[in-house]
């Protein structure tokens, strides 16, 4: 089994309470445009959310004008032969344009950053699944390769990664019971950010952990655009919920008294 570092980093969209943060978003936002979206694709996201007020809430004419500066393939353009056209709020993000690399719609959502212990899913009960913690650590998981590696005669594919977990992984660095004797795995993503890979408007930090964090919580954003409502909705069933079990306690209380 390989072992992974995940950090637990602490999100603004945690907890009962936690809501996306705007700013946040529109930062993430920016560095996938301008690094992640070389390679992957948004497929299932529609430029109109970029809208949404519990997302990045970007302005309508930000919103339409972003849009605009992708092409999608319109099969009803040319009379039916179709052409490509600049992007409108309807439509939704291209797909990935490197072929081996994934979707990131619901990346944040089909990879969980906490297991066990023992397979029990504690961890993730109180932690939660950590789609965004891993892919934060992920993108802060690039390490120069171990020495183990770094010996053989034909190297290795790709780069280590302390976070990833299935990749190629080198027989050098096992021991003899086939344990690993490293963390993570080599990856076929190249290190997408090292710091300063994008400029904000407002001077925010691009450091590579901020960086990592801000790309993480969009594509958390990407993946479940509507949790803040439903936190929102089920803290008013909890609420709800109490007052009823108070008051069935008094009526309770009042039907059985002449009783006792
Ligand atoms: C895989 C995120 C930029 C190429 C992935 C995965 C994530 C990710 C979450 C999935 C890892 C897994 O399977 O668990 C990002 C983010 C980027 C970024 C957030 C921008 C900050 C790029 C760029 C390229 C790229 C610029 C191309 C040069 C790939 C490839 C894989 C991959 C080829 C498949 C790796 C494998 O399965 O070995 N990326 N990526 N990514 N990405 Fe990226």
């Amino acid at each position: 089994e390989t072992e992974v570092e995940i950090h637990d980093f602490d999100f603004p969209f945690e907890g009962p309470f936690g809501s996306y943060d705007t700013m946040q978003l529109q930062r993430g936002l920016k560095i996938y445009t301008e690094v992640c979206a070389a390679c992957h694709g948004l497929e299932r996201v529609a430029f109109r959310t970029l809208h949404d007020e519990t997302g990045p809430a970007l302005p309508e004419d930000q919103m339409r004008a972003y849009a605009a500066n992708f092409e999608v393939f319109d099969k009803a353009l040319a009379d039916g032969e179709g052409d490509y056209r600049a992007a409108t709020p309807a439509d939704y993000y291209p797909a990935s344009s490197l072929s081996n690399a994934p979707d990131l719609s619901l990346m944040a959502k089909s990879r969980a950053g906490f297991h066990g212990p023992y397979g029990t899913g504690i961890s993730q009960f109180v932690n939660g699944m950590g789609g965004a913690e891993y892919i934060a650590s992920l993108m802060d998981g690039y390490e120069e390769e171990p020495a183990c590696a770094a010996e053989m005669e034909t190297p290795m594919e790709g780069a280590y990664n302390v976070a990833f977990a299935n990749g190629g992984f080198p027989d050098a660095c096992k021991d003899e019971h086939g344990h690993h004797t490293v963390p993570g795995s080599w990856i076929a993503m190249p290190q997408p950010l090292y710091g300063d890979d994008v400029e904000f408007d407002d001077g925010h930090e691009a450091t590579l952990e901020s960086e990592s964090q801000d790309v993480a919580a969009f594509l958390m954003w990407a993946a479940e655009p509507k949790m803040t409502a439903r936190k929102q909705a089920g803290l008013t069933g909890v609420i709800f919920l109490s007052l009823l079990s108070v008051l069935l306690y008094l009526t309770n209380k009042r039907i059985w008294a002449p009783h006792k």
